[in-house]
């Protein structure tokens, strides 16, 4: 086993990778979180306390590991101070947290416009966390974005600042928002800087050193790849690639580093805000999974929208992202259904796909093709090996991994850290 892993979501996002990154994070020299801001929602449980996350790698909970915010992530400083507060009143009050200079600064503005689009969006709405991601990466790619590291540089930062403020002032005004005052955005941050500035440094440096030198080092995605800005359900989907293949431009590495990616899956598939969902369900089922997984949004609140497990998408995900393992979530929440289902394919205009298409429009005329299996009664949330499975359930993972082709390596049968199953005995080693 090498001293890397990769941990992504290969769904739509929530699939549990707070969890696995905190379970190996125990072992882990370093976390990284690549891309993405504080749209994710990343909740971690252990000793009977449960955290929630955004922005911050879940690798915070551990005083030896060092936790990088990578230059790939759009970071919203306030937000990040918020959260640090929050850990403290819970007691999280020795880490060791890093942040890129060059990683795209989130801006009050970015959440405003966010609201703004959306709002003109009527009946057409994406859904999104609000949180001014979008926003935030166009700034960056149009190359108008603040980054971290100018922060540390006052003046440069004043110029900067006045260059931003000058065009999105512009724009607010049109949309009839609130404009903003040089003065009080630039104290805003300089008092900022004057507690976190000494966070903000090379990370890439950082990270390739680590690498170097052997450390275990892992990197946490956010989002799930169907929300993936290029291979997604766009437009419904955010503006990162949450892939393994994003780690590298995202941390600031070479790509020869990236090999061990674990795929997190739930053991059926959950979506919250809009957007086409091929094996959605609406009856009751729905219902009791919503509520025995808890399926409502970390950072929003809003019900996630409930579905069988789809190996097309799996499929499709494991060939873009490389997944070597899935980390098959939430297994607990499948017991005491009659019958479980797995979308082997999409059928389409009478053709069967066996890959998602392009188009939303088609995507939404797909009508998933299921395998129906037989369910299991068995409360599974004590199992710590696979044997200890019901026959039933043991079944359903074995043809999870023959339609999807890729090896199941961990269940998870509970939230809390001790709640999961390590099936491979490779990953046992990292
Ligand atoms: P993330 O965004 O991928 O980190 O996932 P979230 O934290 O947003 O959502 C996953 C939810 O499922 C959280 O509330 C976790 O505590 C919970 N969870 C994770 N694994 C399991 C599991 O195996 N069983 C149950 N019942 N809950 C789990
Ligand atoms: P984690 O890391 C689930 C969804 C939003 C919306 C779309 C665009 O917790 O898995 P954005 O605010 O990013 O512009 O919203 O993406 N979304 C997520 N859904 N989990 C997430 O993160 C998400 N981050 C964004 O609901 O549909
Ligand atoms: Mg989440």
């Amino acid at each position: 086993m090498s001293e890397r892993l990769v941990v992504i979501g290969s769904q739509w996002g929530d699939e549990g990778k707070g969890k696995i990154t905190d379970y190996f994070a125990c072992r882990a020299d370093m976390v990284v979180r690549y891309q993405g801001g504080n749209n994710a929602g990343h909740t971690v449980v252990f000793d009977g306390h449960k955290y929630a996350l955004q922005s911050i790698p879940s690798g915070i909970f551990n005083p030896k590991t060092v936790n990088i915010m990578g230059n790939g992530m759009v970071i919203n400083p306030v937000s990040v101070e918020a959260e640090l507060k929050r850990l403290y009143e819970q007691g999280i009050t020795d880490y060791q947290l890093y942040i890129s200079d060059r990683a795209a600064m989130v801006m009050p503005w970015h959440a405003d416009l966010d609201g703004a689009y959306e709002a003109m969006k009527a009946g057409k709405l994406i859904g999104t966390t609000k949180k001014g991601i979008g926003p935030a990466y166009t700034d960056k790619y149009s190359r108008v974005g603040l980054r971290m590291g100018d922060l540390l540089e006052p003046e440069y930062f004043a110029e900067r600042l006045r260059g931003a403020l000058e065009q999105k002032n512009i724009e607010l005004r049109a949309l009839g928002l609130k404009e903003y005052d040089f003065d009080e955005v630039y104290n805003q941050y300089m008092d900022i800087v004057s507690r976190i500035g000494h966070m903000i440094c090379d990370t890439s440096d950082m990270v390739n050193k680590a690498l170097e030198s052997d450390k275990k080092v892992l990197f946490e995605g956010a989002q799930g790849m169907m929300l993936c800005i290029d291979h997604g359900t766009y437009p419904y989907v955010t503006s990162s690639t949450p892939s393994s293949a994003s780690v590298p431009v995202g941390a600031g590495v070479a790509p020869k580093w990236i090999d061990n990616v674990i795929g997190v899956a739930k053991s059926y598939c959950t979506r919250v805000g809009e957007g086409p969902f091929p094996t959605e369900l609406f009856d009751q089922r729905a219902h009791d999974i919503r509520e025995r997984g808890h399926e409502y949004g970390t950072v929003t609140g809003r019900p996630r929208r409930v579905g069988w497990f789809d190996a097309v998408v799996a499929r499709y995900t494991s060939r873009l992202a490389g997944i070597n393992y899935w980390a098959l979530m939430l297994f607990d929440v499948l017991s005491g259904l009659d019958k479980v289902c797995i979308c082997t394919g999409y059928e389409c205009d009478g053709k069967i796909l066996e890959t998602p298409p392009s188009t939303i429009s088609r995507l939404a005329k797909c009508k998933p093709v299921l395998i129906e299996m037989e369910g299991w009664n068995e409360d599974v949330t004590g199992a710590r090996s696979f044997d200890e499975l019901p026959e039933a359930a043991k079944k359903y993972v074995r043809k999870i991994e023959e339609v999807t082709g890729v090896p199941v390596g961990i269940i998870s049968v509970g939230p809390d850290r001790q709640q999961t199953i390590i099936i491979d005995e490779k990953l046992k080693n990292f």
